[in-house]
């Protein structure tokens, strides 16, 4: 396409948007990307990068807006690269997400299902939600001590002091450390040198009685450099239940390792989910939105009301947080889980919810032979970005377990499990809760039901259980 060069600007009008949340236009059959344009919207543009097949470009002016936008509410929204919804009303941004669903099931999976029939779980709390987070630490171009989150697109760390998806009693520590830490000469990392102390800090909150767990992300196994910040915080906050640091000596791996030394108070978080309750630890994965989780699980249970005799799996489990919720309500279930650290949890998670009719299982899914568990009835599984592994997806497609619910972050991986699930299993309803609202990503369940023959369920499916709402 000649006219799409770097730096041309034209007019456009948006139909569509992508995964990625950016508006798409077509221009002389050409795909063209615009980051925060939104369906319906005439813009001027300038072109950044011309591909093939696809250009991407960058606002200028927006001549027609849509009527669901509206001004973001963080201040740091325009730079911050953590949120990518804050400017479409709520209710539009949840119709969005469904309408990305219902397009990577048709495109990927090659599933129909009307975007309209998607049910939406919205989030009660729709901002301070996370009982989670990790901010990166990093010395700025002039070596200054800078904590934040990664500038949309970019690897520099901006402050974001406001931010409006932390627990608000959380975030007051973190600016605390971030304001506190260079004056306790605590150095920060640098990418460029490759050196230094604090990779990162971050929390663990739970809400209902606001204690919390401190984690540092730092370099060596020295935790002294730490100290005199810690008697500061010790001084300053009540609710510090536990601290830790993490070891992660790898100048390219930014998140947290798996090495964590304990450094002061409990070992591990309680944390609650309904009436379960769960101890976590500064690495293991547990939900990021506590009562959406709650909402998650609720509509789980809705799902499967006539299967409280038989065997339900809980695949990819984590700490066993899906399991020690529905624990009460179902005759036997198995946990099966890969990390040594959350199985190790899960066990006592067991314990602290008397739940005996939970077996918890550490198993690599890539490769474990499930055939020799007892046959469930009904199999849950929440797998990480990835999805199903094809062996686990051949193994249910000899058991075929009576129903099977699939619990997604990745609606890309979840079409392609659905398409390999197709010919023994029917769709039978889907439903989006938004546990990151805010934020492009999205929690899917997604029902599907034996196909064929007497055992065939007859009954509603998406019936809810009186008195668990
Ligand atoms: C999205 S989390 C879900 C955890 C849990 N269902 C919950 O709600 O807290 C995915 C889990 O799958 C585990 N996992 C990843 N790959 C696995 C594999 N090949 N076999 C078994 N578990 C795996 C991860 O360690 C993680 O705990």
């Amino acid at each position: 396409m000649e006219s799409l060069q770097k730096g041309t600007i034209l007019d456009i009008t948006v139909e569509d948007l992508n995964t990625s949340c950016e508006g798409l236009a077509r221009v002389d059959g050409m795909v063209l990307f615009v980051p925060g344009l939104l369906p319906g919207e005439k813009a001027s543009v300038r072109i950044t990068e011309v591909k093939k097949g696809y250009a991407r470009g960058e606002c200028l002016k927006i001549s027609e807006k849509a009527h669901f936008r509206e001004t973001p509410a963080c201040p740091h929204y325009d730079l911050c690269g953590g949120c990518d919804f804050m400017h479409v009303k709520y209710d539009k941004a949840m119709e969005l997400k469904a309408h990305i669903v219902a397009e990577n099931l048709k495109r990927l999976g090659h599933v129909s299902w009307d975007e309209k029939k998607i049910k939406l779980i919205p989030a009660e709390n729709k901002v301070h939600y996370r009982n989670k987070f990790l901010l990166p630490v990093r010395a700025d171009k002039e070596g200054r001590f800078v904590c934040g989150a990664f500038r949309r697109g970019s690897r520099e760390v901006i402050p974001i002091p406001h931010c409006l998806t932390q627990d608000l009693a959380a975030r007051d520590v973190m600016n605390y450390i971030a304001e506190k830490a260079p004056q306790y000469g605590i150095k920060p990392f640098n990418e460029k040198t490759r050196e230094g102390y604090l990779k990162g800090i971050g929390y663990r909150m739970e809400k209902r009685n606001k204690k919390m767990m401190l984690i540092f992300v730092i370099t060596s196994e020295d935790t002294a450099p730490l100290q005199p910040l810690l008697d500061d915080l010790d001084f300053k906050f009540g609710h510090i239940d536990s601290i830790y640091a993490n070891i992660n000596p790898d100048p390219d791996h930014t998140g947290l390792s798996r090495k964590n030394i304990h450094i002061s108070g409990k070992e591990f978080l309680d944390m609650y989910l309904g009436k379960a309750m769960y101890k976590v630890g500064p690495s293991t994965f547990f939900q990021v939105n506590s009562r959406q989780a709650e909402l998650l699980f609720q509509h789980v249970l809705s799902l499967l009301p006539f299967e409280r005799w038989g065997a339900v799996w809980d695949l990819y489990a984590g700490v066993g947080a899906l399991s020690f919720f529905l624990a009460s309500e179902f005759k036997r279930l198995y946990a099966v889980e890969i990390d040594p650290d959350s199985v190790e949890m899960a066990e006592k998670n067991k314990n602290r919810n008397f739940a005996d009719n939970v077996t918890v299982i550490r198993g690599d899914l890539e490769s474990l032979d499930v055939t020799q568990l007892e046959k469930p009835e009904v199999v849950v599984t929440d797998p990480p970005r990835t999805g199903l592994s094809e062996k686990l997806v051949t193994q249910l497609n000899k058991l075929r377990p009576t129903k099977i619910v699939l619990i997604s972050c990745d609606s890309a991986t979840l079409a392609r499990d659905l398409d390999r699930l197709s010919e023994q299993y029917a769709l039978k309803s889907m439903a989006l809760a938004d546990m990151f609202p805010m934020t492009r990503h999205i929690e899917t369940v997604t029902l599907l039901q034996r196909r064929e023959g007497e055992d065939d369920e007859t009954r509603p499916l998406d019936q809810e259980i009186p008195g668990l709402s």
